[in-house]
């Protein structure tokens, strides 16, 4: 595993997200309270792609059939889906944001 540079820190508003793609990973990276969060774009319900999806009480929420799951852990928090995401560790370099993949 190493980090790899995704994006700029500046370019992910407050409370949303955007897609990014790291050694044919589609990712999505999401902004809560200032800290980033990186995951697989796939829900593992049906595949829906997370980004399109909302930001809340730091979960992110599928678009197509409402799951959730907790930013932190990847952990299921809602049905349908009933198997967790993978996060990926993130880190901040000089305005850089850098996932470990
Ligand atoms: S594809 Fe995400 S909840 Fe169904």
């Amino acid at each position: 595993m190493t980090f790899v540079k995704v994006a700029d820190e500046s370019e992910i508003p407050e409370g949303g997200m955007i897609t990014v793609r790291a050694k044919s990973v589609r990712i999505a990276l999401a902004k809560v309270d200032g800290e980033i969060f990186a995951f697989e774009d796939v829900c593992t319900h049906d595949n829906g792609s997370l980004s399109g999806g909302s930001i809340n009480h730091g979960c992110v929420v599928c678009p197509r059939h409402g799951a959730r799951f907790d930013l932190k852990t990847g952990e299921v928090k809602q049905l349908p889906a009933t198997e967790g995401i993978e996060i990926f560790e993130v880190r901040i370099s000089e305005g850089n944001i850098e996932v470990n993949l």
